[in-house]
């Protein structure tokens, strides 16, 4: 076995430029995260939404009362407040119990992004 040769010269430039550009990018991403937490909603609403699919399946997203409560256009921090007393079990529901405690912070605080940021149909 004879080692491979590199086919080009690996200028330290190229190199160089690579971790400017990494570095540059790490910045931009810190700068965005910055401005989201700033003034848009706690929770990542695409995340949200997508974690929503199993939640309506019994809440209307409509907002309507079918026997189970409606849970959109709440204000954010309840949401976390008492899906987290469902997942530490303070609040009964063997039901939301169970939901509960499959979610991170991050992903209760997702899905009270996107629950909050619907309207309630009133027709
Ligand atoms: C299998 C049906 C079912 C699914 C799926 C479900 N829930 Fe529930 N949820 C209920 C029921 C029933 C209640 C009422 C429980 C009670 O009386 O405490 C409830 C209550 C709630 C409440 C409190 C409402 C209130 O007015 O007190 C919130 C918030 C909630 N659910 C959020 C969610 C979220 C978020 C999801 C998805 C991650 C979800 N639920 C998935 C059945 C469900």
């Amino acid at each position: 076995m004879t080692p491979r040769r590199s086919p080009s010269p690996a200028p330290a430039a190229v190199a160089a430029g690579t971790v400017a550009a990494a570095a540059a990018t790490t910045v931009a991403l810190a700068v965005a995260a910055g401005a989201v937490a700033a003034d848009g909603p706690k929770g990542d609403r695409e995340l949200g939404q997508y974690l929503s699919s199993e939640c309506v399946t019994c809440h209307q997203i409509s907002g309507r009362y079918d026997g189970i409560p409606p849970i959109v256009g709440w204000p954010e921090d309840s949401f976390v407040e008492i899906l987290g007393q469902y997942r530490d079990k303070t609040r009964e529901n063997p039901v939301m119990r169970s939901i509960a405690v499959k979610f991170s912070d991050e992903e209760i605080a997702a899905l009270a992004a996107y629950f909050g940021s619907l309207k309630p149909q009133t027709d």
